[in-house]
């Protein structure tokens, strides 16, 4: 029997990158899954015909999580079309995953670019939660993807690492508060991986420079993350929760 059956998972951000492939394998392990995009729909639309080509069911939502009140508007469209599909809003996981960078330092940053990367990054995952969790069936799953850019300095950073150590805060936070009803929440620290966020990891040449500083010798593809993802979904999972699991290959250790 396949690891997911009968669950059903949001992913935000799964138009693209990191959140497609989390998207497609939880589908392939047997999830419904709600692909969440914002501006990416025809991407979103293929992640959702791909997934059902192969057997699974998925539907999309769009959302804007960039401002206040996207998280509400999005949990208000997942847990609608869930009545409408099942008769009920209950669900069983919960990525966060949409996320946006801006690389500038202390000095470079804006004002306005800290409000975007706090809003989207911190507030949409945090209101999603808190909108979502009277849905949340008991033995659910939540899992922030975070940055390894929390642990390792980088300057440039200045205002995308704070905004994912925060939800890393919130995450090991909520471990406890919802242990008691046997929900998981933990943390993923991608490092440099291979999508339209980190062009560098694309690039065939600066990726090599970029694997200069990790162990195992090269960048993080998507499926990389979303195969962590997959064991934190599962069942074999239960038993990790308030953790922040790097997924780096081991970048700057
Ligand atoms: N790539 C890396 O090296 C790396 C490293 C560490 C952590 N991460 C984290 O991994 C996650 C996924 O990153 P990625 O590399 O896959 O990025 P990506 O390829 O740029 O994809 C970003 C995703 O977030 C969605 N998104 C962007 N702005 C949004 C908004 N205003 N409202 C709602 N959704 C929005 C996008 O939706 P649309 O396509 O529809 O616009 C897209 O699906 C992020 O949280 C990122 O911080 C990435």
């Amino acid at each position: 029997m396949s690891a997911l059956a009968g669950k059903i998972a949001l992913v935000t951000g799964a138009s693209r990158g990191i959140g497609q492939a989390i998207a497609r394998r939880l589908a392939g392990d047997g999830a419904v899954v709600a692909a969440h995009y914002h501006a990416a729909e025809h991407d979103a639309r293929l992640v959702v015909d791909q997934i059902t080509a192969a057997g699974g069911t998925a539907f999309a939502l769009q959302a804007d999580l960039s401002v206040p009140g996207g998280a509400a508007a999005l949990a208000a469209k997942f847990t609608t079309e869930l009545s409408r599909r099942y008769g009920k809003s209950a669900f069983d996981i919960l990525v966060n995953n949409a996320g946006v960078s801006r690389r500038a330092t202390i000095e470079e940053i804006t004002e306005d670019d800290l409000e975007l990367l706090l809003q989207t990054n911190l507030k949409s995952p945090f209101f999603l939660i808190k909108a979502l969790l009277p849905h949340l069936r008991d033995a659910g799953r939540i899992i922030n993807i975070s940055s390894m850019g929390t642990r390792a300095a980088y300057p440039a950073m200045a205002g995308y690492a704070p905004t994912k150590a925060g939800l890393e805060a919130l995450s090991r936070l909520l471990a406890v508060h919802l242990g008691g009803r046997l929900i998981t929440v933990n943390s993923v620290m991608p490092g440099a991986t291979a999508t339209d966020m980190n062009t560098n990891a694309r690039d065939p040449i600066a990726s090599r420079e970029v694997a200069k500083s990790i162990a195992l010798g090269r960048v993080g593809q998507p499926v990389d993350i979303a195969k962590v993802v997959a064991f934190l979904a599962s069942d074999e999972g239960g038993w990790v929760t308030g953790q922040q699991i790097d997924a780096s290959g081991g970048q700057r250790l």
